[in-house]
């Protein structure tokens, strides 16, 4: 298949390149800004096989240069980090909100396929059982919320014109290249260098864990199997505490326990994530790796490859760490 595959230079989007040029043999074009969280070095495994821009998706003529002859776009872009949102929102709707609306348009010009990458968080928190595709969208912060608007454009433009869209909403991913202001990337760097744990309020906030080449390969089924016009779950197979995954990190580090450190909770925090997906399932996918398995793979890829994070630990990323959490790292 020929596709045009948005903000592939982040976690996700570049282990889903990867698996589509590697598994399916497909004719990728990534269109990506390579703001903070995107780095082309991602792609490094198969820069060879793929055309590569940079270029923002909420501006047309960008995203009319990167789209030549694809089938489908799937959209990666986004701004992602929820504690960012909370102090700079506005960078959130510009890209989840106008930028996908961008996409959109691009892709009912040409009568394309779409597939819209999101996340469990539109639907807010949930104390008990899980989320289906029919719950209710209750978004609780300005990232959460401008992902919501993105899917709601998504599904207007299968409602009004037909276009052949789907929606793939993801839990919270884990992995090789994530981005060190997520939790088990920070957790994982901090516990090597002897660094404090910071644990948002008393750490018993739930997260449902899904290795990011289950979501990849999830993404792809729907790409290749979904319904037009509709919403498919893809959640791991784990739910954990913040506080259990941090312990296991320590386990796995050889870090200890006095590292660990209660912080101020973030305004507004999920209390608990969770996402039924039935849906995918019947369609054909099922989550192949269990929290316990990706996450010493996960610790293992940190490890062993500091020439991908020592650069982020040390540039800018820094200054926001500082900012964020109120102290320095060593
Ligand atoms: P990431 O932050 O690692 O990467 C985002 C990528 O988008 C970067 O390469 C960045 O340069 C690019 N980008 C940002 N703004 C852009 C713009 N205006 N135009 C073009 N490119 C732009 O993100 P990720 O964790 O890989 O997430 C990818 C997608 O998956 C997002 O849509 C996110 O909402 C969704 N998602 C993420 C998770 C998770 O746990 N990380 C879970 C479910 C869904
Ligand atoms: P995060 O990785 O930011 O993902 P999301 O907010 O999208 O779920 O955070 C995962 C959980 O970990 C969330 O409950 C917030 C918590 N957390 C901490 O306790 N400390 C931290 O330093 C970070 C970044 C997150």
């Amino acid at each position: 298949m020929k596709l045009l595959v948005c903000g592939a230079a982040g976690f996700i989007g570049s282990t889903f390149v990867e698996l589509r040029v590697r598994e399916h043999g497909d004719e990728v074009t990534v269109l990506d800004a390579l703001t903070y969280a995107g780095r082309q070095e991602n792609l490094e495994a198969v820069q060879a096989e793929i055309r590569f821009m940079a270029g923002a998706i909420e501006d047309p003529a960008a995203v009319a240069g990167a789209i030549g002859d694809a089938e489908a776009i799937v959209n990666f872009a986004a701004e992602t980090h929820v504690d960012r949102s909370i102090a700079d929102p506005y960078a959130f709707s510009v890209t989840n909100g106008l930028g996908t609306h961008v996409l959109l348009e691009a892709a009912r010009e040409r009568g394309l396929r779409y597939v819209q990458v999101s996340t469990d968080e539109v639907y807010g928190s949930i104390e008990t059982g899980s989320f289906t595709e029919s719950s209710p969208l209750a978004p609780s912060s300005p990232y959460s919320a401008s992902k919501t608007g993105g899917d709601l454009l998504v599904s207007s433009y299968f409602h009004t014109y037909g276009l052949p869209t789907n929606i793939c909403r993801g839990s919270n991913n884990y992995g090789p290249r994530q981005y060190p202001e997520k939790l088990i990337p920070l957790m994982v760097l901090n516990a090597l260098a002897g660094d404090h744990l910071p644990v948002y309020g008393d750490g018993r906030q739930v997260r449902n864990w899904l290795y990011v080449e289950d979501f990849g390969r999830g993404i792809g089924h729907v790409l290749e199997h979904g319904v037009p016009g509709e919403t498919y779950n893809c959640g791991g197979p784990d739910e954990c505490e913040n506080i259990e995954v941090v312990q296991r990190i320590l386990t796995l580090t050889g870090g200890d326990e006095s590292q660990i450190e209660y912080v101020t909770d973030r305004p507004g925090h999920d209390r608990r994530y969770s996402l039924s997906c039935a849906k995918l399932e019947a369609l054909g996918w099922s989550a192949r790796t269990r929290f316990d398995d990706g996450l010493g793979r996960t610790v293992d890829w940190y490890r062993e490859n500091s020439a991908w994070w020592e650069p982020i630990r040390s540039g800018a990323y820094r200054e926001y760490y500082e900012r964020h959490y109120g102290r320095a790292l060593r």
